[in-house]
């Protein structure tokens, strides 16, 4: 049987190689293309990589000539909200003309599928927790209003040409491949996980909290934390869900169940054995108190059930990932629901 290929913009960074590594265990090949700016080439070893930018339409176009693929997963952006804020004009041509001149490409070369990593950001502080898809969306940043821009442009695109979509809103993404071949690599680090492991290490003298004031049960924020190999596992589900004729829609992905950031630090203790030293300091503009997922459409319409996204898998796959010998303690306790 000829094995289907799949173009995955982003696929030499963090949740785009876990997706790559995913899709060919499920007898798709992978096509990254990816122009290497925060992707890792050794990320790389699913299928080809093509060094390319969204941008270049006409590079996308001549890939797409090539392997022919039957959707694309547009992952490409970039993805620092606090550097948004000081420099939009990346993220719009990033991420929201890097989106147009994808799917402007798909238009023209007959690609009818695209899967596009959208995200909680696009909620703002949500009016009721969990967010359902039908919250009202309201991003605080040029980040998260590049994403919602580019799922407008998306679905405009789907009106007058052949194209089906699913629009993936990702809640923490976090962990790493339980295998050890891939792990989270930012550069610069300022997720909370990797940054706490850090601090654990002694790589950095301590891990900043930011805020400790909020109105939640220890006063520190809450985050719906989704291992990235769940994500990763719900990217195949929603591509054979559209290759079966599914519905056009979006749908988010996060586990229902939050932690907050101390929870978070003493899970990470546990596992390490050390001390997490810590200094507090004022919340970052605009970070919501709590952020939860309603995942219901996703569990309903994909079947996706996140696998792997207890804190003790978490914490222990990005532990290894940065040479700790995780304990296999038990450190799921007390999530909020
Ligand atoms: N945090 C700290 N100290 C740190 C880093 C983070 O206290 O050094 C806190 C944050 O304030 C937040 C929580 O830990 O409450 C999680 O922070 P992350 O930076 O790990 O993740 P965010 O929730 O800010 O960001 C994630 C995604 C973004 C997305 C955003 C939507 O990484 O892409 O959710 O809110 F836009």
């Amino acid at each position: 049987m000829t094995k289907h290929h799949v173009l995955v913009t982003g696929g030499a960074g963090f949740i785009g190689s876990h997706t790559c590594k995913e899709l060919r265990a499920n007898g798709f090949v992978p096509i990254a293309y990816d122009n290497l700016t925060t992707g890792h080439r050794d990320a790389v070893m699913w299928g080809p990589l093509v060094e390319g930018d969204v941008l270049e339409q006409e590079r996308l176009e001549r890939v797409v000539k090539q392997y022919r693929p039957v959707a694309v997963i547009h992952f490409a952006a970039c993805a620092y909200v606090e550097e948004s804020m000081r420099n939009p004009g990346k993220y719009y041509r990033n991420n929201v003309a890097g989106t147009l001149s994808l799917v402007e490409a798909c238009a023209r070369s007959g690609i009818r599928r695209i899967i596009f990593s959208s995200s909680c950001a696009i909620y703002g502080i949500p009016a009721q927790i969990p967010v359902s898809e039908e919250c009202e969306t309201n991003p605080l940043s040029p980040y998260g209003r590049s994403k919602l821009m580019s799922e407008q442009i998306i679905r405009d695109f789907a009106e007058v040409h052949d194209l089906a979509y699913l629009l993936l809103r990702y809640f923490n993404a976090c962990g790493a491949d339980p295998d050890g071949q891939l792990c989270e690599r930012h550069e610069p680090e300022t997720h909370l996980i990797p940054r706490a492991l850090m601090a654990a290490a002694g790589t950095i003298k301590r891990l900043s909290i930011f805020g400790n004031d909020y109105p939640t049960p220890d006063g520190t924020c809450i985050r719906d934390y989704i291992h990235v190999t769940d994500l990763a596992r719900a990217h195949t589900r929603a591509l054979t869900y559209l290759l079966d004729g599914g519905e056009s829609s979006e749908f988010n992905l996060g586990t229902g169940k939050g932690h907050s950031v101390m929870q978070i630090v003493e899970a990470i203790e546990r596992v390490t054995g050390r001390a997490v030293p810590l200094d507090f300091k004022p919340g970052r503009p605009g970070d919501p108190p709590a952020l939860l997922a309603d995942a219901s459409q996703a569990r309903s319409c994909l079947g996706f059930e996140p696998v792997c996204s207890d804190l003790e898998t978490i914490i222990s796959t990005a532990a290894s990932a940065h040479g700790w010998k995780a304990s296999r303690k038990h450190v799921e306790r007390g999530a909020y629901a």
